[in-house]
């Protein structure tokens, strides 16, 4: 099961932060509340970090910051502080499901904004202003954007902070992954007017009035579970989220922010590190990813890619890939209010984006992942024949045969030419027919706690293509596979007997 799904750390935090974790949940100073807006020198810590990432020039100051049991919450509250039901709120389409669920919940109007494929997912100001009426009170973006992973530029961002500031409401910014953007600073908008770097805020610029931004601790320090997130916001605003942080959560986690504090100059190099890491794997991502499949946009966790097969749900592609490959990705319609399409029509093309979480997994995993899914095919009835074999034939090495004086042996070479010969003799029925044949031998093997990762499901042509076919897989699978594992006696695998007998 290779699951690139919900978006979580593919790697535990750093063993001092885990120790620490460790004593300060077992410290009886733990057990009890503490402020609303959460440890004083955890507070005093996050300014600081935040000077170190947006700009020492920065006016930030420990006051302007709660912390929260995660962004969901930092989410709810800053929304609650600004808008009642009945109000609007403008969202870029696809949006973060959690941020439309809870102004659902509270009876706010979410208004999305369209962001389109060959614009690369960003949002227009322009299409936004137009969208903008007396009831709205907030704009909320995310950057980089959850699900399209879409990184906005500061000078998109300082847009839309002119445009709030224009109409006199807040924005809202979702900044969980902005320690993934390895290239710069995520924004200038903490840095007052005086002291602007980029010519897109004017000299009166202050963020205090009109900004609201949100982080979570659990990207970048790996800790999802121990739920701990802050909001940043001016005076008056945070007199409000008090209220309903007061109301909602009391204090955040306490343990947690006791063992942060003393650590986030410390942890910087880990987060600097998995966030160059990232940036490799997408790099791998986007080489790997079959020339069928279209890469809309890719940043922070997510790589957003549109799959060829037209006339078919990107919700019916997820989950026969989960089924039948084991991937486990998002369809875009989690992203969007009901029967919304990515183009803005409800043409059914519009649904063919899927998300996947390119965080979850390592380059290995991403290698494997894109090696069962470049070999997705469609065919003309819509059908679907995953002929899966490892590892992907882009990154095989060729073997020498001992025998061979020097003589390459490749035994993808064999493998593809069975599969040509396949495609020759057989129908676009018969190849649904085998294919159907592998569905539930996946099922018998995840019953039985097979690792999925170590097998190979090969295709025959014929029954009298077993014994070949066998000696193809087993030599590969001999290749590919780490010394000290042995290669089990079943691990070539057939359809039941009972469909083999009905195959041509
Ligand atoms: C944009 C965005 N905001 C908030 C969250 C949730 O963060 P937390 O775990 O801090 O509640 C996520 C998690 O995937 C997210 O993608």
């Amino acid at each position: 099961m290779l699951d690139m799904s919900q978006g979580i750390p593919g790697i535990p935090p750093p063993a001092m932060l885990l120790d620490a974790l460790g004593r300060c949940a077992s410290d009886p100073q733990a057990c009890g509340y503490c402020s609303i807006t959460g440890e004083p020198l955890l507070m005093s810590a996050l300014a600081k970090e935040m000077k170190h990432i947006y700009g020492t020039d920065c006016d930030l100051s420990p006051d302007d910051t709660a912390l929260t049991a995660g962004a969901n919450m930092a989410f709810t509250a800053a929304i609650m502080a600004v808008a009642d039901a009945g109000d609007e709120v403008v969202l870029p389409v696809p949006w973060y499901f959690n941020h439309g669920m809870t102004l659902q919940m509270m009876g706010i109007i979410a208004v999305p904004l369209p962001t389109l494929p060959h614009e690369g997912f960003l949002p227009s100001p322009r299409k936004c202003a137009e969208l903008i009426s007396t009831k709205t009170k907030a704009i909320v973006l995310v950057s980089p954007n959850n699900p399209t992973g879409a990184i906005y530029s500061p000078s998109l961002i300082a847009s839309f902070a002119l445009l709030a500031r224009e109409r006199n409401i807040a924005l809202i910014m979702d900044e969980t992954y902005r320690d993934f953007v390895t290239n710069g600073v995520p924004h200038h908008l903490f840095v007052p007017g005086p002291l602007q770097p980029s010519p897109d805020l004017p000299t009166d610029w202050t963020w205090r009035r009109h900004f609201i931004h949100l982080f979570s601790f659990s990207k970048s320090y790996c800790i999802p579970g121990h739920r701990l997130g802050a909001v940043v916001a001016g005076a008056d605003v945070m007199e409000q989220i008090k209220t309903v942080l007061d109301c909602i959560q009391i204090c955040a986690p306490r343990h947690v922010q006791l063992a942060l504090y003393p650590l986030l100059p410390e942890l910087r190099p880990f987060i600097r590190e998995t966030a160059h890491a990232l940036v490799q794997r997408h790099k791998l991502f986007r080489s790997l990813l079959p020339s069928t499949w279209e890469l809309g946009s890719q940043g922070g966790y997510y790589a957003f890619v549109k799959h060829p097969f037209k006339g078919i749900s990107a919700t019916e592609v997820s989950r026969r890939m989960a089924v039948e490959t084991g991937i486990v990705t998002l369809p875009a319609g989690f992203f969007m209010p009901l029967n919304y399409a990515i183009t803005g029509s409800t043409g059914k093309d519009a649904d063919r984006w899927i998300r996947f979480s390119v965080a979850n997994v390592d380059d290995t995993k991403v290698e494997k992942v894109l090696s069962r899914h470049g070999r997705v095919q469609s065919t003309s009835e819509g059908a679907i024949l995953a002929s899966l074999t490892h590892p992907s034939s882009s990154t095989h090495k060729k073997e020498k045969s001992s025998k061979g004086k020097g003589k390459a042996v490749d035994a993808d070479h064999a493998m593809k030419k069975s599969r040509r010969n396949l495609n020759k003799t057989t129908t676009e029925s018969t190849l649904a027919k085998l294919f159907t044949s592998c569905g539930p031998l996946y099922q018998a093997l995840k019953l039985s706690n097979v690792q999925l990762d170590d097998c190979f499901i090969v295709v025959c042509p014929t029954v009298d293509e077993l014994p070949e076919m066998r000696r193809l897989a087993e030599k590969r699978a001999q290749h590919y596979m780490p010394k000290e594992r042995e290669l089990c006696s079943e691990s070539t695998l057939v359809a039941p007997a009972s469909e083999r007998d009905a195959m041509p």
